[in-house]
């Protein structure tokens, strides 16, 4: 534990550091990469170019060091960051490399006001920190490789079937090369793809959600092509890799299921589920409504989805025919710009009114509402249900990036 003068000055600097937080942490990944390129295996580099790791990042520690007293607040963040670490494959090891980094970072900005007592402060405070995340790691690394079908690291899977979606989405069927169990996992999480893209010096890892229920032979996963709009925004290295080159037959290094954007019907819950998505977003979306239509089926489901027409509407057959077989199913489409012929319940976006037109009093008094979009989708959805009433803890949604706020 850290004596109360470390914790004193961990207080008092960590705004300083925040108002120089792009600075420190440019600085720190500019050193990174250069004394560890092999990082650059393992980080997003659009991310990196876009700086929303970068803010990510630096945003978990300077959170973590205002909790330093009392990181126990923070385990549920810690928890959904460890997450992702582990499905990366972030080792122990890792961490000695980022807080060094950090702290020339720190003083490399803040030049004379970096103390000395500042500095080792942050040292302090760092390590700390970065055993709640190993520890926290620790025991999802156990609890991956020591499941029934569980594995450590990365394991070959080949691509059995490949299903165009939409215009620009397409489902891959994946079955491990070994031919052993695959684990179970709880609909919501996502695996962790690790791409050789031929042409590119580092491997890519990109995490793509489960899209069909648990219990089954394969894993499926549904990705959109980010095409890009060249020169500005070059086009998505992974998703169109996997378009275009991955093929059936090949072979994909995949790691075990992970996230914590989870409906679990083993938990004895028959409230209602509004399941709401935006484009791509339907993928944790459509798991969910596999394992409740296989487990149960009596519960109250609504589904919900937005797309822009039509032509990028993913799934709608599947929807279309467990609605017809489900009686306590309801499914709603939304269409932003509907072409010719196009017929949908909702024109435009999802809204607070059209939400309160379509949802029974006590699904918004006792549901539990779970989304996932881009993010000004998010947002609306998010807004409209606060306008409800639905109470936060109702709320459940997953970002297809660095996890941010959806606050306007
Ligand atoms: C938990 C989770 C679950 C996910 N589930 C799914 C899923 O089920 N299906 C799915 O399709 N995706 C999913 N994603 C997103 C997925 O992981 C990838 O981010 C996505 O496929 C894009 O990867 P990419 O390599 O093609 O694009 P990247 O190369 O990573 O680029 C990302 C975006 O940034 C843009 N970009 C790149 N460089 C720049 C630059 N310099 N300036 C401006 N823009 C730039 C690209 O055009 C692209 O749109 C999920 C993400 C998370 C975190
Ligand atoms: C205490 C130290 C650390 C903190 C507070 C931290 C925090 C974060 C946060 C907030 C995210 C974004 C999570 C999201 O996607 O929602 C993230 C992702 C990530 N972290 Fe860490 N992290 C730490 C240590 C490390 C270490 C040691 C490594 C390995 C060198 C690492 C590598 C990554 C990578 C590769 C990502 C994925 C994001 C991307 O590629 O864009 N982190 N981390």
């Amino acid at each position: 534990m850290l004596n109360p003068s470390t914790i004193a000055i961990i207080k008092s600097t960590v705004p300083v550091l925040e108002v120089h937080g792009t600075a420190i942490t440019k600085r720190f990944y500019e050193l990174l990469f250069t004394n560890h390129p092999e990082l650059l295996n393992i980080f997003n580099h659009a991310n990196q170019r876009q700086g929303k790791q970068s803010g990510a990042l630096a945003n978990a520690v300077y959170a973590a060091a205002a909790n330093i007293d009392r990181l126990e607040q923070i385990i549920p963040v810690v928890k959904q960051i460890g997450h992702k670490h582990r499905a990366l494959g972030i080792k122990p090891e890792h961490y000695p490399i980022v807080g060094e980094h950090l702290l020339i970072a720190i003083k490399d900005v803040l030049g004379d006001a970096a103390t000395d007592e500042i500095i080792g402060a942050w040292a302090e405070a760092y390590g700390v920190i970065a055993d709640a995340f190993i520890g926290v790691e620790a025991e999802m690394y156990a609890q991956a490789a020591g499941q029934l079908g569980g594995w450590d690291g990365f394991r070959k899977f080949i691509v059995t079937r490949k299903e165009q979606e939409s215009s620009v989405i397409t489902s891959f069927y994946l079955r491990p090369a070994d031919g052993q169990a695959i684990a179970s996992f709880l609909p919501g999480q996502y695996i962790t793809v690790r791409a050789n893209v031929p042409g590119s010096a580092n491997t890519h890892l990109r995490h793509y959600s489960l899209s069909d229920a648990p219990g089954l032979s394969y894993y499926r996963i549904t990705v959109k092509r980010e095409a890009g709009t060249e020169p500005q925004q070059p086009a998505g290295i992974v998703s169109n890799y996997l378009h275009d080159q991955v093929h059936v037959g090949d072979a994909l290094d995949i790691s075990a299921p992970a996230g914590d954007f989870t409906i679990d019907p083993a938990n004895g819950s028959d409230a209602p589920v509004v399941l709401i998505s935006g484009g791509v977003g339907l993928t944790p979306m459509v798991s969910m409504l596999n394992t409740i239509a296989a487990q149960q089926p009596d519960r109250s489901v609504t589904y919900i989805h937005a797309a822009i027409n039509s032509e990028l509407h993913a799934m709608r057959d599947h929807v279309t025919a467990l609605t017809e077989q489900l009686a306590p199913l309801t499914s709603y489409v939304c269409y932003a710009s509907p072409i010719a012929g196009d017929r949908c319940d909702h024109e435009g976006l999802i809204d607070a009114a059209w939400l309160q037109s379509i949802l029974p009093a006590a699904t918004l008094h006792t549901g539990e509402f779970y989304f996932c979009g881009p993010t000004p989708f998010m947002k609306a959805v998010n807004h409209a249900l606060k306008q409800l009433g639905v109470s936060p803890d109702r709320i459940h949604y997953e970002f297809f990036g660095p996890a941010g706020s959806l606050e306007a």
